[in-house]
C-alpha cells in the first residue's frame, strides 16, 4: 500500500517524516532502522535528535543499517557516509554505535554478501528510509540496475557524481564506486519511508510512484512493496497534485 503525506515545506516534511520513524522507535524499542545519507534526511535527523534530547525517544535498543557507502573512503573521511551518520545523528542520540552498520568502503571482496548476512542476522530491516535520486535511484541503484540484486558494488553514473560533487573539494575527488544495498535488499524491508523535497524531484517522484515499473527508474519498484509511506513537500508533489493523484 502506498500512502503519500504532503508537507508545505522542507521543515514540515522533516518533522512529519521524523514522526514516522519516531512511531517505529516508540512501538518497537528493538527496531532495525535502515537509514540514508544525502541532503533530504538532515532535517529529519535534527528532529529525531530534538525529540531524544527532550526525553521522548530512546534509541538504546535500536539497530541501524545504512543503505550505502563510497568505495575508497575510510570512516574518518568527512565525506564517508559513516562519518555523515555519526555527525548528523548517531553522536547526538543514545544509540549504541556498535549496533550501527554500514557497508565497509575499504573492503576488498564479498562485502555485499557479508553485509546482507549482517542484515539477516539482525532480523531484517523494520523501516527503511530512502531519499530519491534525480535519476530515480534509491541507495546507489542507478537506472538499469537489476531488481534481483542484494548488496553489491556499483559504478556511479556521471549524473550522480555530478550531484554529489557539491560535497567534495572538486569533481575529481568524488568516488566513482560505492557499495549499496540492492533493490532486493531494500524491497525486503518490512516498511519503507521515502522522502523527497524541492521542484527538481517533482518529475522523478511522479515517474517513480505512478509511472511504468521499470529498471530505468529504480524507485518505481517501490510500487510493488506492500507498505510504502512517502513524505514530500508541495514542490516535489507538484506534478502528482496537478494530475489529481493526491
Ligand atoms: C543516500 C542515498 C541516495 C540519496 C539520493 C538523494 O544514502 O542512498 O540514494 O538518498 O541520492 O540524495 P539527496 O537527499 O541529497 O537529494
Amino acid at each position: 500500500m502506498l500512502k503519500i503525506i504532503a508537507a508545505t515545506d522542507y521543515n514540515s516534511q522533516s518533522r512529519k517524516a521524523a514522526a514516522v520513524i519516531a512511531a517505529e522507535v516508540t512501538l518497537n524499542s528493538k527496531a532495525c532502522l535502515g537509514l540514508a545519507t544525502g541532503s533530504s534526511p538532515i532535517g529529519l535527523y535534527k528532529q529525531l535528535i530534538a525529540w531524544h534530547k527532550q526525553g521522548d525517544l530512546d534509541f538504546s535498543g535500536i539497530t541501524a543499517a545504512n543503505l550505502d557507502e563510497y568505495v575508497g573512503l575510510d570512516a574518518a573521511h568527512e565525506q564517508s557516509y559513516k562519518y555523515f551518520m555519526k555527525t548528523n545523528l548517531f553522536d547526538s542520540i543514545n544509540i549504541d554505535q556498535k549496533n550501527c552498520y554500514i557497508p565497509n568502503g575499504l573492503a576488498k571482496d564479498d562485502e555485499g554478501k557479508r553485509y546482507d548476512d549482517v542484515i539477516a542476522a539482525l532480523g531484517g530491516v523494520d523501516l527503511q528510509l530512502l531519499g530519491l535520486g534525480l535519476n530515480g535511484h534509491i541507495g546507489f541503484n542507478e537506472p538499469d540496475s537489476c531488481f534481483a540484486k542484494g548488496t553489491h558494488l556499483v559504478e556511479l553514473t556521471a549524473s550522480t557524481i555530478e550531484a554529489n560533487a557539491r560535497f567534495f573539494a572538486s569533481r575529481s575527488d568524488v568516488p566513482t564506486q560505492a557499495y549499496t544495498m540492492g533493490i532486493k535488499t531494500i524491497m525486503a524491508a518490512k516498511k519503507i519511508l521515502l522522502i523527497a523535497n524541492g521542484d527538481a524531484k517533482a518529475q522523478i517522484l511522479y515517474d517513480a510512484l505512478f509511472g511504468e515499473i521499470t529498471p530505468n527508474v529504480p524507485a518505481s519498484i517501490l510500487q510493488l512493496h506492500p507498505d510504502v509511506t512517502v513524505v514530500a513537500d508541495d514542490c516535489a508533489l507538484k506534478i502528482i497534485k496537478e494530475k489529481g493523484l493526491l
